[in-house]
C-alpha cells in the first residue's frame, strides 16, 4: 500500500506544537510497518541547516495559483527510513514564522495545488492520501472538483485528521477563481460555504473518504455545539466516517532512561535518578533545593485553549501551599506578564522561563512530580503523555485527549495515573491541585504506586499507527 501523508509542519524540520510530533513519527511507524510513505511539506527556510544541506533539489515546474504562474521547486531528503518532498518557493516559504500571515490562504492554496500536481511529476499516485487540518484540508475536494480529468489520480482515497478543529481556514468567496483557479459552482450551492465563506476545513470533511481526530472523546466532542466551532452538524451529518484515533509520543526521544538532555537517568525500577533531577532543576531555577516540596510544572503555549485563564485566577492562591511551581512557554502576552507579576513576589517558589526550549522542557518533564494541564479542550495533547512517562502526575481537566489518557485519582480506590477536574472552573481546578498536593504530602505509597502505573501506561506509536493502517486498508 502506498500513502502519501502531507502537513504544513512535521518535526525535527519544522513545528509549532502537536501537530509537528505527530507528523513526525506516525510516517516512521508507518514505513515500519511495511506501508510505502512519502511525507510533502512546504520547505520552510527556517528549516536547520543540517537538514536543507541533505536536501536535493530534484527539478521544479510552474504552478498556477490563479492568474500567477509560480515557481514551485521540488526537493528530497530521505530522513530515517522516510522520504521526504519539501514544496520550495521563497516568496510564500522564506518567513520568520510558519503561519499567521495576511497571505495564508495563498501560501497554502500553493501548496495543496503543488502537493496534487506533484504525484505525477515524481510518478507517485498513492493508494492513500493523508491529509492534516485545515492546511492541507482542500486537497480531497481539488482531487473530486479541479483534478478528476487526471485519470490516475481517480483511485485515490482520502483521509483527513483533524487536530484542532479551531482553525478552518476562513476565505472568501472569490478564493476558489482567484486562488485555485475554480468556479464559484460549489460555493453558491452550500456545500463549502459556511457562514459566508469559503471553509477550507468543511471542504476536507464533505470530501474526504474518512475523517479522523486525535482521540476518541474528541470525536464524540466535536459533534457537539459547545465544541464543534460551528461545523458539529456537519460532522454528526458525517459521523459514519468519522473515527478518532489517539496520538503515542516518541518513545526513543521520551526515554528517562536514556533523554539525552537529562543530567541523570532513571527507570520505573529505580527513581532515584528522577529525584536528583528534580535536585538539579531547582537549582538551575534558583528555587531552594528542597526534596520534599510538590514541584509542579507547566510547559505549555500560554493561551485560553491551555487555560491558563483558570491558574492565573488561582496562582497566588496555590502559592500560599508549600509547593514550587516552573513555568516554560511563550504566549498570550496577558499570561505572560501576569505569572512574571505574581512570580516576582514569590522567588523562592516560581520560576517563570518565557521561552521555547526543547531542552528544558525534558528537564522539567523529569525533574517536577506534577504537570499542570488544565485545557479548556484537547483535541489530544502530547505534554501528558510524556510527563507520565517520566513519572511526573498530570492535573488535568477531563476533555478530549485528556480524559482519554490520564485515569483521574480516585481516593477510594486508590487507583488512577493523574488529577482530573470535569466542571472548568478555576474552583474546581483548585481543588484537583489541593488532592494531589495532599497525596503528596500524606500518602507517599499511593503517591509512589500512581507514578509506577503512569510510567508503565503504553503511549507508543506502534498500537494507534496499526488503527491507521486498518482505516487506510479498509477504503481502498
Ligand atoms: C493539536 C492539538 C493537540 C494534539 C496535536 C496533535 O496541537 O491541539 O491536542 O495533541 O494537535 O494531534
Amino acid at each position: 500500500m502506498k500513502v502519501l501523508f502531507t502537513a504544513a509542519e512535521c518535526a525535527p524540520f519544522f513545528k509549532t506544537g502537536g501537530l509537528g510530533d505527530v507528523c513526525g513519527t506516525l510516517p516512521k511507524e508507518l514505513v515500519k510497518k511495511g506501508v510505502e510513505t512519502i511525507v510533502v511539506l512546504p520547505f520552510f527556510t527556517s528549516m536547520a541547516e543540517k537538514y536543507q544541506q541533505q536536501c536535493e533539489h530534484l527539478f521544479d515546474f510552474t504552478v498556477e495559483v490563479g492568474w500567477r504562474k509560480q515557481y514551485c521547486g521540488v526537493k528530497r531528503l530521505n530522513f530515517e527510513g522516510v522520504t521526504y518532498y519539501f514544496i520550495d518557493n521563497l516568496y510564500y516559504f522564506d518567513r520568520k514564522e510558519l503561519y499567521g500571515y495576511y497571505d495564508d490562504g495563498e501560501r497554502f492554496a500553493f501548496f495543496q495545488m503543488a502537493v496534487i500536481e506533484l504525484m505525477e511529476k515524481i510518478d507517485f499516485i498513492p493508494d492513500v492520501l493523508h491529509a492534516n487540518d485545515y492546511h492541507s484540508a482542500m486537497i480531497p475536494f481539488l482531487l473530486k472538483e479541479k483534478y478528476h480529468w487526471i485519470k490516475a489520480y481517480r483511485s485515490i482515497k482520502t483521509v483527513l485528521t483533524i487536530h484542532n478543529i479551531e482553525f478552518q481556514g476562513w476565505y472568501a468567496k472569490e478564493v476558489l477563481p482567484d486562488l485555485f483557479g475554480m468556479g464559484t459552482q460549489r460555493y453558491d450551492d452550500g456545500t463549502v460555504r459556511m457562514n459566508d465563506a469559503l471553509n477550507f476545513m468543511k471542504a476536507g470533511i464533505l470530501y474526504a473518504d474518512r475523517v479522523t481526530t486525535v482521540s476518541p472523546s474528541y470525536a464524540e466532542e466535536i459533534k457537539t455545539t459547545e465544541f464543534g466551532c460551528g461545523l458539529d452538524g456537519i460532522l454528526r451529518m458525517e459521523s459514519g466516517k468519522l473515527v478518532g484515533i489517539l496520538n503515542g509520543i516518541d518513545y526513543d526521544l521520551n526515554n528517562p532512561e536514556t533523554d539525552t538532555s537529562l543530567p541523570y537517568h532513571y527507570s520505573v525500577e529505580d527513581l532515584s535518578g528522577k529525584y536528583k533531577n528534580k535536585a538539579a532543576l531547582q537549582e538551575e531555577m534558583n528555587l531552594p533545593i528542597a526534596p520534599d516540596i510538590p514541584l509542579i510544572a507547566v510547559v505549555s503555549r500560554l493561551t485560553y485553549q491551555k487555560g491558563f485563564h483558570l491558574v492565573i485566577d488561582e496562582f497566588e492562591n496555590l502559592l500560599q501551599f508549600p509547593v514550587q511551581f516552573v513555568l516554560l512557554g511563550t504566549g498570550d502576552p496577558r499570561f505572560e506578564q501576569g505569572f512574571q507579576n505574581i512570580a516576582a513576589r514569590y522567588p523562592d517558589k516560581c520560576a517563570i522561563n518565557i521561552s521555547f526550549d526543547v531542552q528544558l522542557a525534558q528537564r522539567l518533564y523529569a525533574g517536577a512530580d506534577l504537570f499542570l494541564m488544565p485545557s479548556s479542550f484537547e483535541p489530544c495533547g502530547l505534554s501528558q503523555m510524556i510527563a507520565m512517562r517520566y513519572g511526573t502526575l498530570p492535573i488535568v481537566h477531563e476533555v478530549g485527549g485528556l480524559k482519554d489518557t490520564v485515569d483521574s485519582f480516585n481516593p477510594v480506590s486508590g487507583q488512577g495515573t493523574g488529577f482530573g477536574f470535569q466542571e472548568f472552573t478555576s474552583y474546581q481546578l483548585m481543588q484537583s491541585i489541593k488532592l494531589a498536593l495532599n497525596t503528596y504530602e500524606k500518602a507517599p505509597d499511593t503517591w509512589s504506586q500512581l507514578q509506577k502505573r503512569a510510567m508503565n501506561q503504553d503511549f507508543r506509536w506502534e498500537t494507534s499507527s496499526q488503527r491507521y493502517i486498518t482505516l487506510y486498508k479498509s477504503i481502498v
